[in-house]
């Protein structure tokens, strides 16, 4: 990536098939920074938020404020990448006017560069309205998180012909409404490389092979900070082991004034 100028939504378009594509989440300003400094494409501030950061269960609970306030801390951090804000859930999918309402906060509010959002046929009204809005729009397909009820469970998708045969249907009308890329999260390999195959724009996979056009992973998972109290998903790859040297170096500063050794 060129170090001088900003990442954007057409020129993440345009990479497909000619080189892998980087993502990372980020959820405030020093890791935004260091992220940035990387040379990671895209940042996305995911609702994966609730999770990591803030010890929801799930990423039903987290609300625009909370979304807001940790992008404008991202925001702040990261010169080069193409920000994206992740709608959180009953944010975007109450209505059209609703969906462009909060889409337009991420922008004006909270200085991202465009929006995430999960789902696939039915919410193609809302993205042709974000989009005539004027912010770039990166679907989401595969396991969503803000439907684990209806799922059933946080399952990975594309198991049957039917299932597949689905989400390329899904793939192809968010293609067509104008989405820039689609993070597809849990899907079996085989069907993330047909989806991959089908769209003109380029998939980013998370749980989904290596046939994606690039690939995201939650930054807490990358780093190994949350490992040491809860189970990474298996297909992720720590780079890091940063839980458990926080809490070794947190313990040694507590020995340290305990034993009176620091200051
Ligand atoms: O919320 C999030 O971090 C995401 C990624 C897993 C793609 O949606």
């Amino acid at each position: 990536m060129n170090p001088v100028s900003r990442m954007t939504a057409p020129r993440v378009l345009a990479l497909k098939g000619k080189e892998p594509l980087t993502m990372l989440t980020a959820y405030d300003y020093p890791t935004a920074r260091l992220v940035d400094e990387a040379g990671i494409e895209m940042i996305l501030v995911g609702d994966s938020l609730g999770n990591v950061v803030l010890g929801y269960e799930s990423t039903l609970p987290v609300t625009m404020q909370e979304m807001l306030h940790h992008c404008k801390a991202v925001a702040r951090g990261a010169k080069q990448a193409l920000l994206i804000g992740d709608l959180p859930f009953m944010s975007y999918q109450a209505s059209v006017e609703q969906a462009v309402t909060n889409a337009g906060r991420f922008v004006k509010e909270g200085g991202m560069h465009a929006v995430k959002l999960e789902g696939g046929r039915e919410h193609v009204d809302k993205i042709k309205a974000i989009l005539n809005a004027g912010i770039p729009v990166q679907g989401h397909l595969g396991l969503k998180p803000q439907s684990v009820h209806a799922m059933g469970g946080y399952k990975v998708q594309g198991k049957t012909e039917d299932s597949v045969r689905q989400m390329v249907e899904d793939a192809k009308a968010l293609d067509q409404a104008g989405i820039f890329s689609l993070v597809l999260e849990g899907v079996v390999p085989e069907a993330a490389k047909k989806i991959t195959e089908a769209i003109r724009c380029p998939t980013i996979g998370i749980g989904a092979g290596k046939d994606c056009d690039g690939q995201v992973l939650v930054l807490h998972d990358l780093l190994g900070i949350t490992s040491s109290f809860c189970k990474p998903p298996s297909f992720a790859k720590e780079y890091a082991h940063l839980g458990a040297d926080i809490l070794k170096a947190v313990q040694a500063y507590k020995q340290d004034v305990k034993q009176k050794k620091f200051p």
